[in-house]
């Protein structure tokens, strides 16, 4: 048998008594009365995330507020809350419940509440001492996730502050923060040396081993999917019994593996070909956060008897989420992480190779309850070469813009002073504030602007929150509120493996670009929402013009919430109005403009195109736009995103005029870098500032001002 089979087996759910943190249920429960602040430690699958807001819960730490857990991934938030309700015996939403962002289960009743650090962050925007709240929880800190640092020093900014603590509250909140066993003594200092409760665990030995097969030069997806899926089955013909976890990248991978892993394990003779006797079957699971939570649940369960369970994950199975009964590892050495990309000056998915530290938390994973195996399919030359020691945290390598916004409204003036756990590089604070003020958000004196408080109350990257806004003052929201809606789902075009049907696909694809009129990618993903929108039988719409029906159906879920925050806003007479005399395409467009004049580009020679923002990257239209292939007939795009590989390529992709980015593109230049950062002069030396100075003014002849340009 070598099935994606469902059966209907229950977790054992008193064996939770058996976890590690049981035994200092009452330590912890007096140690998080006692302090204000509190760091709790302990290996991966100790029970800290499940159990710890159960024994608040239980010893009624919560009085009249909610007990909330962060969690940087919305996986982990959503499947944490369904364990945990399950423990508790009440429906998911109840007592226990989740919110992450565009899904919020949670009622009235619900005290424990999981939700991503996103969520929290938003939550304070409106209620700055979480007035809401008895204790906060912030799990997996060791992650660094930027919203996790960022609360870590709000909170440690109110807490520090009688006055600010008290305000609005009756009794004080309690912060808990939670992390595997990296970085609790630099926690505790950041915290005013907070004390540090360790779960003492235990963990069994895992023998690791390299593999020659990829070596610092083997990067394609291709070679790694291969390598992992005949290690994978390597491992479950010629080991004993126990689990299997596979750790890849993203979900396209997993779901190529999977396939093949599927196929290969149809040929196994378990008579012959399988050294454990007991062994009878392969079970294939993959894991990766889009996925459908009814399937998530199966990842848990015990497999049936004779069965070996092989999970292909993404990084989620690394410490968010503990798989009982895994004793193998088989280890690709890559992870997917949103890098800011200097040589383009935006931030970028890629896939890169895996830390030290983070290869060595992947291999723990198969020594919780006995001895273990990792299989790395990387070489000692790539662990050497290839992989850094440790991870740098998000806020070290990620575009700070939304977070620099959202400390900006909290009255976070100084956001070079605030109290980071690491410090970003300043030239990320600078970048960001730039690009705030690029987009109105923010003004000269670096102060936010009424249109900066709407745009933070929107989910949504800043660009696209100020087209939406635009496009609201002309009164044509009906145009952008699908297609921010539809950048926030998942990828919603089905691009099917097989060759023929591929053509098929890209057809389908096209024809609804045709039907689209003017015929660029954000009319496109328009006219997708609103066809199926209109449809009778949506689903069956889908299936027909190869679109994921799941990714359509929260897109509309998305518009309606975004619908809900942009009402609100128009309701208030304050709200800015304008007037537009033109076609619709060419106001859809121009709205578009006013976000996306920083993503601008202008064909230079053939097919490519060449940006505008300073970096003047070379780029390509990405194979999947409406737009490729016809890039001879045009001049002006903007684009949403940036793929790069060996090659930049630009995706959703909108033709402009000139004219109309024409009157916006010397902002992109005029920006003075030491006006911005005004707020941090006392700390800087005059020589730093004469150095920026004379580097703005370098930087600005090289390019020529923006009226040079063009
Ligand atoms: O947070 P920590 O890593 O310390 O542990 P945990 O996530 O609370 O996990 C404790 C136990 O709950 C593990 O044995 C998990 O396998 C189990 N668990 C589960 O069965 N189903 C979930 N959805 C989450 C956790
Ligand atoms: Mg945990």
């Amino acid at each position: 048998m070598s099935k994606r089979t469902k059966w209907d087996t229950k977790g054992d759910l008193d064996e939770s008594k058996n976890l590690p943190i049981y035994q200092h249920k009452a330590t912890l429960q007096q140690a998080v009365k006692d302090n204000s602040f509190l760091v709790v430690t302990g290996e991966t699958g100790s029970g800290k995330t499940t159990q710890l807001p159960q024994y608040l819960h239980q010893a009624g730490l919560w009085g009249n507020g909610k007990i909330g857990i962060t969690q940087p991934r919305r996986v982990a938030a959503i499947t944490v809350a369904q364990r945990v309700s399950q423990e508790m015996h009440c429906s998911l939403g109840r007592e226990v419940g989740y919110q992450v962002r565009f899904d919020d289960c949670t009622t009235q009743d619900t005290v424990v509440k999981y939700m991503t650090d996103g969520c929290l962050l938003r939550e304070i925007l409106a209620d700055p001492v979480l007035s809401q709240y008895s204790v906060v929880i912030l799990d997996e800190a060791h992650e660094r996730s930027l919203n996790t640092d960022i609360l870590l020093g709000l909170l440690k900014q109110t807490l520090s502050s009688p006055d600010k603590a008290s305000k609005g509250r009756s009794v004080p909140l309690k912060v808990v923060v939670m992390s595997a066993t990296l970085e609790t003594d630099k926690l505790s200092v950041f915290l005013g040396g907070c004390p540090v409760f360790t779960i003492p665990g235990r963990t069994f030995p895992v023998t690791s081993k390299f593999s020659c097969a990829i070596g610092p030069k083997d990067t394609e997806s291709s070679v790694y999917v291969k390598e992992v899926v005949k290690v994978a089955l390597d491992v479950h013909t010629s080991e004993m019994a126990g689990d299997i976890l596979v750790f890849l990248t993203g979900q396209s991978e997993i779901e190529k593996a999977c396939d093949m892993l599927y196929e290969k394990a149809e040929s196994i003779d378990y008579r012959y070909d399988v050294q454990d006797r007991k062994v009878e079957g392969l079970l294939i699971l993959p894991l990766y956060g889009s996925m459908p939570t009814d399937q998530q649940k199966q990842i848990f369960q015990p497999p049936p008897p004779g069965i070996r369970k092989c999970v292909v994950a993404t990084n989620i199975a690394a410490t968010s989420l503990t798989i009982n009964g895994i004793k193998y590892i088989v280890d690709s050495g890559f992870v997917k992480q949103l890098n800011h990309n200097s040589r383009v000056g935006m931030d970028i998915l890629e896939v890169v190779p895996i830390s030290k530290s983070e290869a060595l938390q992947r291999a723990g994973r198969a020594g919780r309850t006995s001895a273990g195996k990792c299989f790395r399919i990387y070489s000692q030359e790539f662990w050497e070469k290839c992989m850094p020691k440790y991870t740098v945290p998000e806020i070290q390598r990620t575009s700070l813009t939304t977070v620099i916004l959202t400390l900006k409204c909290l009255g976070v003036h100084d956001v070079i002073r605030f109290p980071y756990l690491d410090r970003p590089e300043e030239r990320f604070i600078i970048e960001a504030l730039k690009q705030l003020y690029q987009c109105d958000a923010i003004d000269r004196r670096g102060k936010v602007t009424r249109l900066g408080e709407l745009m933070v109350q929107f989910p949504l990257p800043p660009g696209l929150t100020r087209a939406l806004l635009q496009a609201a003052s002309l009164g044509c929201e009906d145009l952008l509120l699908p297609v921010a809606a539809m950048l926030s789902v998942e990828n919603i075009f089905i691009r099917p493996g097989h060759p023929e049907k591929q053509k098929e696909a890209d057809k389908k694809h096209r024809q609804l670009g045709v039907q689209a009129g003017s015929c660029n990618d954000f009319t496109m993903l328009l006219s997708v929402f609103e066809k199926c929108k209109a449809s009778d039988a949506p689903s069956a719409w889908c299936k027909d013009n190869y679109i994921h029906w799941r990714a359509l159906k929260s897109a509309f879920s998305v518009e309606t919430q975004l619908r809900e925050i942009l009402l609100r806003q128009q309701n208030r007479r304050d709200f800015p109005m304008e007037k537009f005399d033109g076609n619709k395409s060419e106001l859809f467009r121009r709205c578009l403009c006013t976000g996306y004049f920083t993503n601008v580009a202008r064909r230079s020679v053939g097919k490519v195109f060449c940006t505008m923002d300073g970096h003047g990257s070379m780029v390509h239209i990405h194979p999947s736009s409406t737009l490729f292939d016809q890039e001879a007939q045009l001049d002006w795009v903007i684009f949403h995103d940036l793929l790069v590989t060996s090659r930049i390529y630009i995706r959703t992709v909108c033709p402009i005029r000139y004219d109309w980015v024409k009157d916006l593109l010397p902002k992109l230049h005029e920006v003075d870098v030491y006006e911005l950062s005004s707020v941090a002069r006392e700390e800087v030396t005059d020589e730093e500032v004469a150095k920026w100075v004379t580097k703005e003014a370098a930087k600005r002849q090289t390019e020529g001002s923006a009226e040079d340009v063009f």
